[in-house]
């Protein structure tokens, strides 16, 4: 038989190299490469190939998780024997969701709570806060291998771990928690999910900077990343998918945290857009989350400033895209900024990352830096270009039936938007100046 290949590869990067180096070329740590056996192909058996018209899949009977946010942002429920990731901050409520999910699923199905940071106890008061859970079966266990070991005795349908962090290999050299851990666990229990047919959630933390082994290193293996976000200040959070192997990743699910557990809002735009309209500086934007809009509230301050470089804030707004807006505004439609601190911020803690929020940004802007209100029960949606005309945004349809919904009564869009509402009045408008005149009320004085 042939000699297996050494190769040594770093443990935070993955770089990989024929020889040892005390510091990482990739990502210049030190004491990062550790030896790899990579196996000779020689000697192994080649398998018979499969054509996809033999392949049988039963079109993927989707498990319900219970929490209809939580289904819609997977993309219609979990699918059995899929590896799922959830990601966010610690205290976001990662825990709480899931037992939840747990709970609903263990009516029907068996469902496993492996726990290796909190203990029985503590999970067990966490259950009688939430209640439901009581056929929930947990294992308090941090060694992976009894953890995969259980797994294939029981054969649960569903399985949480919590965390993926807390999960230790004695094989694997490094301590709990680095990248090798984690790497190594993940990969065994994708491993597990896909032979045994149970369907995984790994709870994964992630820090501010992102720099301890965060589940970052995972993105690639698993089918569904889910991030779980909003401050521990705020009620609300949001969970949205990075990735998903099975449905979109634009769709948004809003929870708000309550005592006894997290209840869904089903209908986030009375929440977060239901704005003051005539207040200066705040406008409302119709964004689209996946298939659904959402009306939410932009605020914005303008503040002269004697810095040099004056400061431009984005809360739940990208910074660039930001800097672009207000770049825009001073060059087309005569909102100088120039000598002004510019802060914008999305009410309730939500983030947008649609180019279809520009408009309402910039009104919310102008708004601010005149001194005048937009009309009362006026939304907006259009990307702005850099030429200061507004470009048609996805979906218009369906953003203005929320607008309308919602009881607002004029909307503020790109040109060739479809008049579709009778109750609404549409303002269409080509370029950012026009849309600004439109939108805001007449400056007295
Ligand atoms: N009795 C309670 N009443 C209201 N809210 C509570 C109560 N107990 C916990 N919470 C909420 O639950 C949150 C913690 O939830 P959870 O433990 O699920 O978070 P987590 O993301 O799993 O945290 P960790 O990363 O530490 O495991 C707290 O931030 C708090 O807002
Ligand atoms: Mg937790």
């Amino acid at each position: 038989m042939a000699k297996p290949a050494v190769t040594y590869a770093c443990t935070d990067c993955g770089y990989s190299a024929g020889r040892w180096f005390g510091k990482c070329p990739g990502c210049n740590a030190f004491g990062t490469l550790v030896e790899e056996v990579v196996g000779a192909t020689k000697g192994k058996a080649a398998q018979p190939l499969l054509r996809l018209v033999d392949v049988k899949a039963d079109e993927a009977q989707r498990i319900s998780t219970g929490v209809p946010e939580l289904d819609r942002v997977l993309g219609g429920g979990l699918v059995p024997a899929s590896l799922v990731l959830v990601g966010g901050e610690p205290g976001v409520g990662k825990s709480t969701l899931l037992l939840t999910a747990l709970a609903a699923i263990s009516k029907e199905r068996r469902a496993l709570l492996v726990t290796g940071e909190e203990s029985v106890a503590q999970v067990k008061l966490r259950a009688e806060r939430l209640g439901g859970a009581e056929q929930v079966e947990i294992l308090a266990e941090t060694e992976l291998e009894t953890v995969c070991a259980t797994l294939e005795a029981e054969r649960p349908d569903v399985c949480v771990i919590d965390s993926v962090q807390t999960l230790y290999s004695a094989e694997v050299g490094s301590a709990p928690g680095s990248v090798a851990q984690v790497r190594e666990a993940a990969a065994r229990l994708l491993r597990a999910a896909k032979e045994l047919g149970v369907a995984t959630i790994l709870v994964g933390h992630v820090t501010k900077d992102g720099a301890v082994a965060g589940p970052r290193v995972l993105e690639h293996l698993v089918d569904c990343v889910l991030q779980f976000e909003g401050d521990r200040y705020h009620a609300h959070r949001v969970l949205r998918a990075a990735k998903n192997r099975f449905g979109s990743t634009n769709e948004l699910g809003v929870f708000e945290m309550t005592g006894s557990g997290l209840a869904g809002v089903p209908d986030p735009s009375e929440l977060f857009g239901r704005a003051a309209g005539s207040e200066v500086g705040s406008a409302v934007a119709c964004a689209l989350e996946g298939t659904r809009p959402i009306l939410l509230e932009i605020q914005a301050l303008v503040a002269p400033t004697d810095l040099a470089m004056p400061r431009r804030v984005a809360t739940g707004v990208d910074p660039k895209r930001l800097a672009m807006i207000v770049a825009v505004l001073g060059r087309h439609a005569r909102v100088a900024l120039g000598t002004a601190d510019v802060f914008v911020n999305v009410a309730g803690g939500v983030r947008i990352d649609e180019p279809g929020a520009d408009l309402a940004v910039a009104l919310a802007i102008a708004s601010a830096a005149r001194g005048v209100p937009t009309h009362e029960g006026l939304a907006a949606f259009g990307e702005i270009g850099l030429t200061g005309r507004l470009r048609p945004a996805a979906q218009a349809e369906r953003r203005l039936e929320e607008c309308a919904k919602l009881g607002l009564e004029t909307v503020v869009a790109p040109a060739d938007t479809p008049p579709s509402r009778p109750t609404l009045t549409l303002l269409q408008a080509e370029t950012l100046p026009k849309a600004i005149a439109a939108g805001l009320a007449a400056a007295t004085g």
